[in-house]
């Protein structure tokens, strides 16, 4: 049965896309650029059907729902207000601060209150690691969160650092003066007018919540201790909030609570005589306003971080490459992504040995599954997008040297051939892989050639974040035969939850794969 509707043609929504620049990513892309592979894959690829866990929007998706709580607590609402108050406390004038991930430091301040915050940090927190900042993963979170709720398609780049001491305070709170608002934007880099309008963005999803603020929000007694008063009457992030105020229906308690020291929204939506409001009263002003000002507050960053060009969609994407061991052969696993979709497309896989031939019968494979990825933020953009899985058998003997793929769009135009600009999508080596198929998150195994015996086999593993955590060295695993020339190796780490690069050490040379991942291990499919 194949997955795909009948062929539609492939029509890109320019007016979206034109929020970017993407091209200069397109061209320069080449295999692999492991932070650019990620970020894009967070952004525009979900992992489909029965394989929910491993993207940042399908927790949008199971968690962060634009509307997820009882009380209308919104998920999304919850990583926005994060993401700002990371970047609120950047100093223009020093060039200090901004998205760079002080706020994991800084959640047991005042201006940070706030269960949202902590809902927030646990949606993130498995998806950094040594080439993916937390930080970044709070911009895409913004990006996927804004997305979901029908706001618009914000331009996302990467390149983020991670601070590893707290920054200054600085986040503003509601009971300070119009005066002192206008100059803390100043230092986030915004100007009074923005100021209005980014407040206006950001206060149309959400709400205030009495367990956080319960002199503006009490709670009902007897019914509910914790209660929820929502921006305005749509879950969606749009201008309601901005028409609301203007037409004096709003609920939004920071424009409306009865202690007039409390309603910053008001003094600041009204700190130009009502124009920019009634600017955002125009939705598509609205949208594009939102867009600029958001990608301005996650791209502001301390002064030393240089970010990357917008990331756009990649077209052909090679991801999910893993060498890896079966019974009879080695097994190659790797996708091939589109952006649209063609139910006559026909992909191949083919592959070179370790003598740059094929010398062993078979070089070549179909996919074993076609599955559709498109997330929310990529069907927006008008894209359909799918994978080709492959899981093809390399002789133990002869092994895998690089592999590139054949595609055929079944429309009468030539074949093409897809082979990373020239260089083929390489295997550095056999020496040391990973054996996802028999690792769990608890106990990592690994098969390491036996021809010429290794000195050492180890781990480097990494929490969470840039720096290595610990190196934890091998064991035989007794229990597995050995096979095809490999022996088998484990580790029980007690950390469930980290990434980490494989290394054997071979007649003094280190042989290592890079940057595996346990917290997904489980859904590696089957071989
Ligand atoms: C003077 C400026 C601002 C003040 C005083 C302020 C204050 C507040 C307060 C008191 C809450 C309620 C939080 C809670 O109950 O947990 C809130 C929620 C929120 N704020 Fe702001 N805010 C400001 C600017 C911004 C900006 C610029 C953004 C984003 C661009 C933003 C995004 C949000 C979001 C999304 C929520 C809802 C959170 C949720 O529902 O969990 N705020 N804000
Ligand atoms: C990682 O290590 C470097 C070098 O020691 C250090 O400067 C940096 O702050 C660390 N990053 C974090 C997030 O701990
Ligand atoms: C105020 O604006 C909201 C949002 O557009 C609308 O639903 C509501 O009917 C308006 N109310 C009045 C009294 O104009
Ligand atoms: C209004 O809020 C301010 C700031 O939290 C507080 O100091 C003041 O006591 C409040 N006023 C009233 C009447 O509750
Ligand atoms: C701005 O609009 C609000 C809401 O309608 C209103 O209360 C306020 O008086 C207006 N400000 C000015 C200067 O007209
Ligand atoms: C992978 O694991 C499944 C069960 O978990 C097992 O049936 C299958 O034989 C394993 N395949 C390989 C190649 O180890
Ligand atoms: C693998 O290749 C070797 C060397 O060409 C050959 O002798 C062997 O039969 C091949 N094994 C399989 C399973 O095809
Ligand atoms: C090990 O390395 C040495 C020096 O590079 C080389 O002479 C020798 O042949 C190697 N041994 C094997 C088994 O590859």
């Amino acid at each position: 049965m194949h997955p795909f509707l009948p062929t539609s043609f492939f029509v890109m929504k320019t007016s979206l896309l034109a929020v970017s620049t993407g091209l200069a990513i397109a061209n320069a892309y080449h295999w692999p650029s492991p932070l650019i592979d990620q970020v894009e894959g967070l952004l525009y690829e979900g992992r489909g059907e029965g394989n929910p866990d491993n993207s940042l929007l399908d927790f949008v998706g199971k968690l962060a729902q634009c509307q997820s709580g009882s009380l209308g607590e919104s998920g999304a609402a919850e990583w926005i207000r994060f993401a700002y108050h990371d970047a609120a406390t950047h100093n223009a004038d020093d060039g200090t601060g901004g998205l760079d991930n002080s706020l994991l430091l800084e959640l047991d301040r005042d201006e940070n209150v706030g269960v949202g915050m902590k809902h927030a940090k646990a949606d993130f927190s498995h998806f950094p690691n040594k080439y993916l900042s937390f930080s970044d993963v709070t911009a895409v979170g913004l990006a996927l969160a804004s997305a979901q709720c029908q706001g618009p398609i914000v331009p996302i780049r990467a390149g983020r650092l991670d601070a590893s001491v707290p920054g200054p305070f600085g986040v503003p709170r509601p009971e300070q003066t119009l005066e002192e608002h206008t100059e803390s934007f100043r230092l986030q880099g915004f100007n009074p007018l923005d100021m209005i309008s980014l407040t206006a963005c950001g206060h149309s999803v959400g709400g205030v919540r009495s367990n956080d603020f319960p002199a503006m929000v009490p709670a009902i007694p007897g019914v509910s201790a914790d209660n929820f008063i929502l921006f305005d009457t749509t879950t969606a992030l749009d201008n309601t909030v901005v028409l609301q105020y203007l037409n004096g229906t709003t609920k939004n308690a920071l424009v409306v609570d009865k202690n007039a020291t409390l309603i910053s929204d008001f003094r600041i939506f009204n700190s130009d005589g009502n124009v920019t409001m009634n600017q955002l009263a125009d939705p598509e002003t609205f949208d594009q306003t939102c867009s600029r000002l958001f990608a301005q507050m996650i791209d502001t960053v301390p002064s030393t971080v240089t970010l990357t060009d917008v990331i756009d969609p990649i077209p052909n994407k090679v991801d999910g490459v893993q060498l890896s061991i079966g019974f009879d052969t080695l097994l190659l696993r790797a996708s091939l992504r589109f952006i649209n979709e063609n139910d006559r497309r026909v992909v191949t896989i083919l592959w070179a040995d370790k003598n740059g031939g094929c010398t062993s019968g078979a070089c070549s494979a179909t996919p074993v599954s076609i599955r559709d990825v498109t997330t929310t933020l990529s069907s927006r953009l008008g894209l359909s997008v799918n994978k080709y899985d492959f899981a093809a058998p390399v002789n133990a003997t002869t092994s895998i040297s690089k592999f590139w793929f054949q595609i055929d769009e079944g429309d009468g135009s030539a074949p093409t051939t897809l082979d990373n600009d020239g260089t083929g999508y390489e295997i550095p080596q056999d020496r040391v892989l990973y054996v996802p198929n028999s690792s769990t998150m608890l106990t990592t195994i690994v098969a390491v050639r036996n021809d010429i015996p290794p000195s050492r086999v180890y781990m480097d593993v990494y929490a969470r974040g840039p720096n290595l955590t610990t190196t934890v060295d091998f064991a035989r695993a007794t229990d597995i035969a050995s096979r095809l020339g490999y022996d088998f190796y484990t580790y029980d780490y007690t950390g469930v939850d980290f990434t980490f690069d494989l290394h054997s050490v071979v007649n003094g040379t280190t042989y290592t794969e890079d940057i595996r991942d346990t917290y997904f291990a489980t859904n590696t499919p089957d071989f």
